[in-house]
């Protein structure tokens, strides 16, 4: 048996390339004593994994070139040497883009496959579910009848993030690139209106889309949408800050232009990182299991097959 993995080969400037990774075979490792081996079978591809793979300081170590390139995993345990696992055990883990993984236990849980797919633990179910989850109710926290808007908003995180908005009685509106996921957003997701940023009229849109301004902002993207959102703040509203994804390949960085906002609207604006939220997701997880069996999040699943 052998394991396929995908190295970072080097360091993207801007956009990432082929060139950037190596594919490479080496011998399926073998558990030691304490250790867990695992068959991968679906791995997640997130926005973060574009900012380990830079050099420089950022709230987690970069990912080190020759190594095997990060990321989440579910899979299936083969072998055991470790007492709190078994053999057949669905788990779920970060052990990285190949075909088997070694893991010594910490950061691997079992999951259960039974009420949903396993693959959910990878989205709805997982970081992105949970990161929604923690930016919109412990730091936006929206009241019943306020106005949430959200960015990237048929992706991951956004997704959950309007279905929630929703769930607890706010009006909820995404900002999506093209009709295609605005439909979807407003049809199948159930938002209240979605501004596609990509026809050219984001300021109107938006303001058409949120007539009574922005109560809280769940900011996924930067540059000029962040800009367009500061513009129709309400006072005292907040913006939590999770990702700017424009901005992950950008080589010039873009200048907010709006920031003034902040200050005259007395905007609680902050930023936040799921992984430092670990004791949320016992409360964040049956939560969004009970919706998802329910029925009342829904979500779509990008899926390629192999390595
Ligand atoms: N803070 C945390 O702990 C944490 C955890 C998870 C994720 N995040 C962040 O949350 C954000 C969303 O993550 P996700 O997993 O939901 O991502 P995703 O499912 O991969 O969706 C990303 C979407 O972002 C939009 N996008 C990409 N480039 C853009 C650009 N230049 N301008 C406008 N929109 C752009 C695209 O949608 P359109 O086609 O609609 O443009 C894309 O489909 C990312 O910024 C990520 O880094 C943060």
């Amino acid at each position: 048996m052998e394991n396929r993995r995908v190295l970072l080969a080097s360091r993207p400037t801007g956009w990432v390339s082929e060139d950037n990774f190596r594919i490479d075979t080496a011998p399926v490792p073998q558990p030691r004593e304490g250790e867990v081996l695992v068959k991968n079978l679906w791995l997640s591809l997130d926005p973060y994994m574009r900012g380990r793979m830079n050099e420089g300081k950022s709230y987690a170590a970069k990912q080190e070139i020759g190594e095997v390139m990060i990321g989440g995993t579910v899979g299936e345990v083969i072998e055991s040497k470790n007492a709190k696992f078994a053999a057949g055990d669905k788990v779920l883990g970060m052990l990285g883009w190949q075909h088997y993984g070694l893991s010594d236990g910490k950061g691997l849980n079992k999951i259960d496959a039974s009420r949903v797919p396993m693959s959910a633990y990878l989205g709805v179910l997982g970081m992105p579910g949970v990161t929604a989850w923690v930016g919109l109710l412990d730091i936006c926290q929206p009241k019943a009848g306020e106005t949430v808007v959200v960015s990237a908003a048929s992706g991951a995180v956004g997704s959950v993030v309007g279905q929630i908005a929703r769930l607890k009685g706010c009006r909820a509106v995404g900002i999506a690139g093209g009709k295609q996921k605005c439909d979807y957003v407003v049809n199948e997701l159930g938002f209240d209106a979605c501004v596609d940023y990509k026809a050219g009229a984001l300021n109107e849109d938006l303001k058409a889309a949120a007539p009574g301004g922005i109560d809280c902002y769940f900011e996924n993207v930067g540059g000029e949408i962040l800009d367009a959102a500061l513009r129709r703040m309400n006072a005292f509203s907040r913006i939590a800050v999770c990702g700017l994804i424009s901005q992950y390949n950008a080589t010039e960085p873009y200048g907010v232009k709006t920031f003034q906002s902040i200050l005259t609207n007395r905007i609680k604006v902050q930023g936040f990182i799921v992984s430092d939220r670990m004791e949320l997701w016992a409360k964040a997880l049956p939560e969004l299991v009970g919706w998802v069996a329910a029925g009342k999040i829904k979500y779509r699943e990008s899926v390629t097959h192999g390595l």
